[in-house]
């Protein structure tokens, strides 16, 4: 007897527990996300954390005590254009990330305002210095990788290895000076010497979430894996390092069919997504027009 409503007991509060659990969570997914927040996880977070430490970019935490807000409006919509007009502080930061461009935002003032206002608010803790490890799913940190890790990223970044979730190899767009690599396109950025540029945790947050539109673009649907940005991580800081050891055979050629090359591939993704568009437009009728002309 006493033990049935002890178990009672024990359902009851059970019950209790499970619903309290379930109240809260559904109530923090109705207040999910205010648009700054949203913003900033989508765009901004490839490249800055509040009070995480560098990444890409400056870490944001307090950045509103630091800079006007008007200030803040005009760089985040063109940092570019800033530092071409000569403002000292936009020049001075631009130098001090090795002019890394922040890319223009086409974002409208009151978005702008809320992302700072998402910023003012995340601003509390410390400033963090040391930044988040990077590690495999089998818990090798990158410090750790050696070569069957380095060539399992250059494998994924040549294409040998094609990607698990079926994304372009980044060699169509990008080149590596490496022994090993045949040369790779130049529609974007030599990666040699990025892990230089924007360290190591720059380099996987990219890779992870790239921030920049036509990489984005070929990888929205096509998530790369947090150990696919591992290994292509290692590769690249394995790249930079032995990179200074090695010198190409013949740049200018290699250039020239790298060129080639990702310039076929891209035109073949362009016109594969412009295909349907362009048939059954004005563009058509112009086209046949030309035809008929020669
Ligand atoms: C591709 C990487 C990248 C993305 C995406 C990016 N930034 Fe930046 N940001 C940078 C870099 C690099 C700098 C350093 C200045 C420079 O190189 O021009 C910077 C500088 C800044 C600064 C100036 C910091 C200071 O100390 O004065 C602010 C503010 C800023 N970014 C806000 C944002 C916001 C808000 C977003 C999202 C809407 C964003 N950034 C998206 C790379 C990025
Ligand atoms: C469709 C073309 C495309 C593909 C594929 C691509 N990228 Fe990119 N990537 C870009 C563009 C564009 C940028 C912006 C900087 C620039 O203009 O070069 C960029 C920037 C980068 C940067 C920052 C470079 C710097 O120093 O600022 C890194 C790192 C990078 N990509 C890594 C990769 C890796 C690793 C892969 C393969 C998983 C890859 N990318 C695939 C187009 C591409």
């Amino acid at each position: 007897m006493l033990d049935t409503s002890f178990r009672n007991y024990k359902e009851k509060l059970l019950t209790f527990i499970i619903s309290l659990i379930l109240i809260f969570s559904l109530s923090s997914f109705v207040y999910s996300q205010s648009p700054g927040e949203t913003t900033f996880i989508g765009i901004c977070q490839a490249c800055h954390t509040i009070g995480k430490g560098k990444l890409v970019g400056p870490d944001l935490i307090n950045i509103q005590d630091l800079r006007p807000e008007s200030w803040l409006i005009k760089f985040i919509k063109s940092s570019q254009s800033m530092v071409n007009s000569g403002d000292s502080d936009a020049v001075a930061i631009f130098n001090e990330y090795n002019k890394t461009i922040m890319p223009d935002q086409n974002l409208s003032d009151a978005e702008i305002k809320d992302v700072l206002s998402y910023i003012k608010q995340q601003s509390t803790g410390v400033v963090v210095t040391e930044a988040q490890p990077i590690v495999l799913s089998t818990g090798l940190t990158l410090e750790e990788a050696k070569s069957n890790e380095f060539n399992i990223g250059r494998n994924l970044f040549s294409g040998d290895q094609g990607l698990t979730n079926g994304g372009p190899a980044c060699i169509s767009c990008h080149n590596v000076v490496n022994d090993e690599v045949m040369s790779g396109g130049l529609l974007a950025l030599d990666l040699t010497q990025a892990v230089t540029r924007l360290g190591v945790n720059g380099v996987h947050s990219i890779i992870a979430t790239p921030p920049f539109p036509v990489m984005k673009a070929a990888y929205i649907n096509h998530q790369i894996t947090q150990d696919e940005a591992f290994y292509l991580t290692a590769f690249l800081k394995n790249a930079d390092f032995v990179a200074s050891l090695q010198e190409p055979a013949t740049p200018q050629e290699r250039f020239l069919y790298a060129g080639i090359i990702g310039g076929v591939i891209l035109f073949g993704i362009y016109g594969g997504i412009w295909w349907n568009r362009k048939r059954k437009s004005v563009n058509d009728s112009i086209f046949k027009r030309q035809l008929k002309s020669i």
